[in-house]
């Protein structure tokens, strides 16, 4: 079951660029820097009132944001729901005739499981769920 919105997902070239601007021009509180190795990229979570923004700046060519920064440029990328369990919520998606990009949770940031849907099935809006459990 979806709880809330965890987080917006933004696609940088740059993560110090992309600090300078949330940080230092629009104020935002910046929370954690950290890789996420799993997913080729490195991570800038700011917090706004629970929601956080997360910067997303690829760390190697075939990572999956450097594909997406190629195609079309820096930008909005998905949005994550937090959900009770990931593994569930992957199955209940699947069996209501989504297509799930993960078939089973991974790991994500912040020590959090994750899992994709596809966006062919959702709208265009690449959709990630998390849940704190581990
Ligand atoms: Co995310």
């Amino acid at each position: 079951m979806i709880q809330k919105i965890d987080h917006i997902g933004i696609a940088v070239r740059s993560l110090d660029e992309g600090i300078k601007l949330y940080r230092d021009t629009l104020g935002m509180k910046l929370h954690a820097v950290e890789e996420v190795t799993e997913q080729k990229v490195r991570v800038a979570m700011f917090d706004v009132a629970g929601v956080h923004i997360e910067l997303l700046e690829p760390t190697s060519e075939d990572s999956p944001i450097a594909k997406f920064l190629e195609k079309q440029g820096p930008g909005m990328h998905h949005i994550c729901y937090e959900v009770d369990d990931v593994d569930e919520s992957l199955n209940e998606f699947q069996e209501k005739g989504i297509r799930a990009i993960d078939k089973s949770s991974r790991p994500g940031a912040a020590g959090k499981r994750v899992g994709f849907l596809h966006p062919k099935s959702t709208a265009s809006v690449l959709i990630e769920l998390n849940s704190s459990e581990k």
